[in-house]
């Protein structure tokens, strides 16, 4: 049989089209568009104040903006905090956000249990069920620990952890609810080169974990990480779009040379 549809690629992971947000008379994003294709490093580069952390924070729900859509999978959505497991969406934010007074064992497992699967199975099953999904977070936070090579450091409290150690641990705490976009706000900011060495190796890993559809969006200052990991870089400056390309294309890219010169003449 012939067919009259031409077949058509996937929809983009996340896609935001024309996003505009304003602080009063300050225009932080302006006709912002980027896609997220799935199984992709997707990295958005700037100077300080390009409006990187505000763009994350309109798909993360903490900021709604004032024209543009989004959409997952192809599904346009109005992102909320409390929603965003749900969509299978986690993130990091800048800084850590970890619970002090919980081991890290603890901080990786609570990721887990605000995970759909998990609330909905212990709602639908009752509490047995529920300590017994209690039991599979720790475990799995277990197994994420090793992997990312700090299980010794399991029954730990954050304050007493080294920062790389601690960085580690928040990503654990995001992956563990197995999202298939993942939001990482500047991951690299307060290592040293060889903890950003490290962090790069493991972001690029991140898509072929599990079953090889996972994205990441990564919001980052820092040149070389993005550069070493993104397979997209989309560039702002002063809220809008200057570039956008492969790496190579944004190394080779004057406009996005100057933006970081003017960057750091200003700083
Ligand atoms: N809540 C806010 N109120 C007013 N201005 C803000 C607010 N958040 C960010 N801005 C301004 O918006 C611009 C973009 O900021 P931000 O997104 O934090 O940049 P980046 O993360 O790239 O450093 C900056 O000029 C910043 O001062
Ligand atoms: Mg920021």
């Amino acid at each position: 049989m012939q067919s009259i549809v031409t077949p058509s690629e996937p929809p983009d992971r996340l896609r935001l089209e024309g996003i505009e947000v304003r602080f009063g008379g300050l225009v932080a994003l302006e006709n912002v568009s980027l896609q997220v294709p799935a199984g992709s490093v997707v990295g958005v580069m700037g100077p300080n104040g390009a409006g990187k952390t505000t763009l994350f924070n309109v798909v993360c729900g903490f900021l709604r903006p004032h024209a543009g859509t989004l959409t997952l999978d192809g599904r346009p959505v109005r992102p909320a905090p409390h929603r965003l497991v749900r969509h299978g969406v986690a993130r990091t934010l800048q800084g850590l956000g970890l619970f002090g007074g919980l081991t890290v064992l603890e901080n990786v497992a609570a990721g887990a249990s605000v995970s759909h699967r998990a609330s909905f199975v212990t709602g639908l099953l009752g509490l047995p069920y529920g300590a017994r999904t209690q039991l599979a977070a720790r475990s799995s936070a277990a197994t994420l620990l090793d992997e990312f090579g700090i299980g010794e450091y399991a029954q730990a409290l954050p304050p007493a952890l080294p920062y790389a150690v601690a960085k580690k641990v928040a990503l654990a705490r995001a992956l563990i609810s197995d999202p298939t976009l993942l939001l990482l706000d500047e991951p690299a900011g307060g290592l040293d080169s060889s903890d950003i060495e490290e962090l790069g190796t493991l972001i690029r890993q991140l898509p072929s974990r599990g079953d090889g559809s996972r994205s990441v969006m990564l919001v980052e200052h820092n040149v070389d990480l993005i550069m070493s990991v993104c397979d997209h870089i989309v560039v702002l400056d002063f809220g809008k779009v200057i570039a956008a390309g492969t790496p190579d294309e944004i190394r080779a890219d004057p406009l996005v040379a100057a933006a970081y010169l003017g960057g750091k003449e200003a700083a």
